[in-house]
């Protein structure tokens, strides 16, 4: 018996040495050390030995078990620092190293545009109003002189709601009325940019949504003359100081006269190319003298008052300053695209 447990130890202290992980260490206390290991079975049948043999073999077993639980957790011990080594090791971290370029945001480039028509009109004295994205019928086309079954609608394709009367705002001129009900009969200069939408088949040149900026001056003595001259300042800071503009006549509800305002195309410089298909000329904003019915129906008394008020789409303004031929990247969230801004 004796002679076996000697075997015993030596063979349990071979195999620990040997063991290098956690899942090792745990078989091993189970084969040597757990309930039914041989070990323990010595142990619980020592008082079937004779009275002689019994201490000897008491004495050398537990003296086994104790050599073998106190080896087994240096080898514990020694396994956990190595693998702290380990980690450190392999972890370390080069404080030296340079660190890695946040990838910065930046604003969209509608938005880039939007900013600096913001600027010029502020410096112009122009106040920005915002108004409302979802619109009556009344105040998108009543209001605006444009009656029920009026023709003129049919140059806004309109998302309507399932409420009756409610609809999502094809151009920012309802914002007119909003402002002139607000402020009347005080004079007023403001603009008012924002997001507009139109049930369009989209392609290059159309988008179901899309900026405007609206733009309106009531006043007592606001003439055509004031309009031109105040757009012509707006075209010069926005495109530079040498544009040629155009005023082309044209045809709004809300606006008599109404016309619309080309710049002589930048691309090259009026000869004619494909961005101005060959006309030299760009259009950028529609605009005219507030309609009397409007001034009325803002509040105005429009043998007393005059105004006049202009709407132009950034994007299309971006488009033509960057030669972007698909007014579709703007809200088609591609970063290739954006990040070129
Ligand atoms: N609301 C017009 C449009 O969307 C633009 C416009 C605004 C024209 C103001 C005249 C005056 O086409």
């Amino acid at each position: 018996m004796l002679e076996r447990l000697e075997e015993l130890e030596r063979q349990a202290l071979t195999e620990l040495e040997g063991i290098t992980d956690e899942a090792g260490l745990n078989a091993w206390r189970v084969k040597y050390l757990g309930r039914s290991a041989e070990l323990g079975v010595i142990l619980a049948g020592l008082r079937e030995l004779s009275k002689e043999d019994r201490p000897a073999v008491g004495r050398r077993a537990n003296e086994v078990k104790l050599n073998l639980e106190s080896t087994l957790q240096t080898r514990v011990e020694a396994l956990r620092v190595a693998a702290l080594e380990r980690s450190l090791q392999e972890e370390r971290l080069d404080v030296s190293l340079p660190g890695r370029k946040p990838i910065l945001g930046r604003i969209h480039p509608a938005n880039q545009t939007l900013r600096q028509i913001y600027n010029i009109w502020a410096e112009m004295g122009f106040q920005i109003y915002l108004s409302r994205e979802v619109e009556t019928d009344d105040f998108n086309f009543g209001l605006l002189n444009m009656p029920e079954h009026h023709p003129a609608r049919d140059m806004w394709d309109t998302f309507h709601t399932t409420a009756t009367g409610v609809l999502l705002r094809t151009h920012t001129s309802p914002g007119q009325i909003h402002v002139m009900r607000e402020r009347a009969p005080e004079p007023i200069r403001v603009i008012l940019p924002g997001m507009c939408y139109r049930y369009e088949q989209s392609s290059t040149r159309a988008e179901i949504q899309f900026n405007q900026v609206e733009g309106l001056a009531v006043g007592h003595h606001i003439t055509f003359a004031d309009l031109k001259g105040t757009l012509n300042a707006f075209a010069r800071r926005m495109f530079g100081e040498h544009v040629r503009t155009r005023f082309r006549a044209a045809h709004f509800p809300f606006t008599e006269p109404s016309a619309e305002m080309d710049i002589e195309c930048f691309i090259c410089e009026g000869k004619g190319c494909s961005v101005c298909r060959r006309s030299g000329w760009l259009e950028i904003l529609g605009c005219g003298m507030v309609h009397p019915i409007v001034l009325r129906n803002g509040g105005y008394d429009p043998t007393v008052f005059t105004g006049f008020a202009f709407g132009m789409g950034p994007e299309r303004i971006t488009m033509l300053k960057h030669g972007i031929d698909d007014i579709r990247y703007f809200w088609g969230n591609d970063l290739r695209f954006l990040e070129q801004f």
